[in-house]
């Protein structure tokens, strides 16, 4: 291979700093190939691959809660994420290998600009915000989390859904050579999710590809994966590879796999039991054990910003 010596190079081979991220634009431009998703001019903050690396230009949110959040450690080895085992600690310790890159996200269906895009061209034009939201799972467990993520609501608006796009259907990685669990069918796989278009663009929610500042644990969905805080948690769902916008309501796993368990809404509501159990009290992951459970709050205590999605529907049915 012939290497240049500075002093060979003439100046007109030298590519201005203009020029150079013109011709980045232009080289992504025609990467992007069947509908494109531009970056408007600037470049938003890269996501680094490297386990526990720093997040950039990460701005706080005014959407943040003032409760603590809970440890990383707590935040990182109490999962759920089935694709690695169904135990809480099995996530951390199956998920330790897990490579997220190379990773691309497909935006199909209902919407403008569709197409497959490499995981650092899809986050380009969104900033970064660290968002805490209280968790509510629906096991009757809780945790304050400190996420980083893009707001969900910027990405709808890029993409430009169809006025028949009516709900929003994410899809996880179904890779049974990465991901031990996915070789037992304990769900029907890929793991799947969707929220009304009403929902998802709201202000709240985000796809998180980060936490304490640092860049996503696998474990607990890394590259991407979605948070909806007055929802139970298994709507946010992990390592998302498809997004998909859609006239009709999409499938979701835990409601096809326990449909009178889970339902599609599964907004956090105190007054609708799961059959099972009471959903009126939570435990807060961390605290001490003898401290007594603490009240769910309806919506998860978000009723201020989404109570509205919901006037005229009736939510002991629709749970
Ligand atoms: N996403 C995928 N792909 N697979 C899963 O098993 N579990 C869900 C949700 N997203 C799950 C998933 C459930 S039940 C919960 S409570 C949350 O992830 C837990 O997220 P955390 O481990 O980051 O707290």
């Amino acid at each position: 291979m012939l290497i240049k010596k500075p002093s060979d190079i003439r100046p007109s081979e030298i590519t201005s700093q203009e020029n150079y991220l013109n011709r980045r634009d232009f080289i992504r431009a025609g990467a992007i190939a069947g509908g494109a998703l531009l970056a408007p001019g600037a470049f938003g903050a890269l996501i680094p691959e490297a386990r526990r690396a720093k997040l950039d230009g990460v701005t706080e949110s005014p959407f943040s809660t003032t409760e603590t959040p809970n440890s990383y450690d707590d935040i990182t080895t109490y999962n759920n994420f089935y694709e690695f085992g169904t135990g809480k600690n099995d996530p951390v310790v199956n998920a330790r290998d897990f490579k997220p890159r190379p990773w691309t996200i497909t935006v199909e269906g209902e919407a403008e600009k569709t197409g497959t895009f490499e995981f650092d061209d899809f986050m380009k034009p969104f900033d970064l915000e660290e968002r805490i939201y209280r968790m509510r799972c629906v096991e009757a467990w809780s945790m304050v989390i400190p996420w980083v993520g893009i707001s969900l609501a910027d990405v709808i608006k890029h993409v430009q859904p169809t006025s028949r796009a009516k709900y929003v259907a994410f899809e996880t990685l179904n890779d049974p050579e990465r991901m031990p669990g996915v070789r037992r069918r304990v769900l029907e796989w890929p793991y799947r999710e969707g929220l009304t278009i009403e929902e998802a663009t709201n202000p709240l929610p985000i796809l998180a590809v980060g936490l304490y500042g640092e860049v996503l644990p696998n474990q607990n969905g890394a590259p991407m994966r979605l948070v909806v805080p007055w929802k139970y948690g298994f709507k946010g769902i992990k390592s998302i590879v498809k997004i998909h916008f859609s006239e009709r309501r999409p499938k979701t796993s835990w409601n096809m796999s326990q449909p009178s368990e889970y339902g599609f809404y599964a907004n956090v509501n105190p007054e609708v039991d799961h059959p099972r159990w009471s959903q009126a009290r939570e435990r807060r992951i961390g605290a001490s054990l003898f401290a007594s459970k603490q009240p769910t709050l309806m919506f998860n205590g978000y009723g201020e910003q989404v109570a509205d999605l919901y006037k005229g529907l009736n939510l002991t049915r629709n749970f």
